[in-house]
């Protein structure tokens, strides 16, 4: 085998998988590999769109969202037949290490790959959801969370100034972490996520005395596993306020990535390297109470993903009809 190293990106791209590149072409140099990159994903490892990198391809990318190599959700990766394509593929370039910026989904694929083919991996958690188990922080949710609060802070503008209630939808799939962080940190009256039971039927009374008293605008932040259009007829029936819904959508998922972003990318793709470089062969690099530490995918994927009780707690002291200012 050749000293090289390869990184695709799997799933929903994020902010901070430029700088992540970046950072793996210069370490893997710095180490004297060869780093290659694999185009689209999975699909790409497939289709051997696998190509070496230089600094030329990550110069200036650092700025930018999204991911020069590409991304892709892939069916045929589920396939051991194809699997044995990639595995080929990877072979032929004289690549047996791998980094994987993903999703648990894409990581649970690359634990089979790694039984089947002996290429080693390390999986970066990497989703502005920050759903997957095990670690405390995936790549690219603080520049998501930057760009809900930039939305927001511009809505409460035009909300300020018509008298409405504003029912703004964050992306999250089933997970409530941006809506719960995005409203805390926005100021917003209600925060509706999957994780917290609540009916907002129960606001009335409160809702109607903070309008007596001068209330004359609402912003309620509802995570798209949630029902937006509900909220807002609520706010126009119950309350007699004009309503509107913002669907934030997929502008939560680019822009420039944030310093923190930035840094993260950074520590995880060096960390990532020196332990395929030590050996270790089939790890994800989780990050828990401000530490760095490897894990298996057994023990990423052994429990589904759970918001943080300490901010959940708070969320409910906060947003609970029953605590609700009146
Ligand atoms: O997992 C990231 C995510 O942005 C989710 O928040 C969202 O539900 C989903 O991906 C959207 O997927 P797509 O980009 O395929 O529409």
């Amino acid at each position: 085998m050749k000293n090289n190293i390869a990184i695709l990106c799997s799933g929903g791209d994020v902010s901070g998988m430029n700088p992540a590149l970046k950072r793996f072409v210069e370490y893997a140099f710095t180490h004297g590999m060869q780093p290659y990159f694999v185009h689209n994903g999975y699909e790409g490892l497939i289709d051997n769109h696998i190509a070496p990198a230089n600094y030329h391809d990550v110069a200036g990318i650092i700025t930018r969202g999204g991911t020069k190599i590409g991304s892709s959700r892939s069916m045929r990766f589920k396939e051991a037949s194809y699997r044995a394509i990639a595995a080929e593929n990877l072979r032929s370039h004289g690549i047996d290490k791998l980094i994987v910026l993903g999703g648990d989904g894409s990581f649970r694929g690359m634990e089979r790959f790694y039984h089947e083919s002996g290429i080693a991996f390390c999986g970066i958690p990497s989703t502005i959801d920050n759903d997957i188990n095990g670690t405390d922080y995936c790549l690219g949710v603080d520049t998501a969370l930057g760009v809900i609060k930039d939305a927001i802070d511009q809505i409460r503008d035009t909300a300020s100034s018509f008298r409405r209630a504003f029912v703004i939808e964050t992306m999250g799939r089933n997970c409530g972490y941006l809506a719960l962080v995005s409203a805390i940190t926005s100021g917003a009256e209600v925060c509706l996520i999957p994780e917290i039971s609540l009916d907002i039927h129960d606001y009335k009374g409160c809702f109607q005395s903070q309008i007596a008293k001068g209330r004359d605008y609402f912003i309620a932040v509802v995570s798209e596993a949630l029902n937006s259009a509900e909220v807002a007829q609520w706010f126009a029936d119950e309350l007699g306020f004009e309503s509107r819904i913002s669907v934030l959508g997929h502008i939560q998922r680019g822009g420039n990535p944030s310093v923190y972003d930035r840094l993260m990318a950074y520590k995880f793709v060096t960390y990532a390297i020196d332990a395929l470089l030590e050996g270790k062969s089939h790890s994800i690099i989780c990050y828990t109470q401000s530490h760095f530490n490897f894990k298996t995918i057994d023990e990423v994927a052994l429990h589904p993903y759970q918001l943080d009780q300490e901010l959940l707690t708070l969320a409910r002291e906060q947003f609970l009809p029953s605590h609700c200012q009146m």
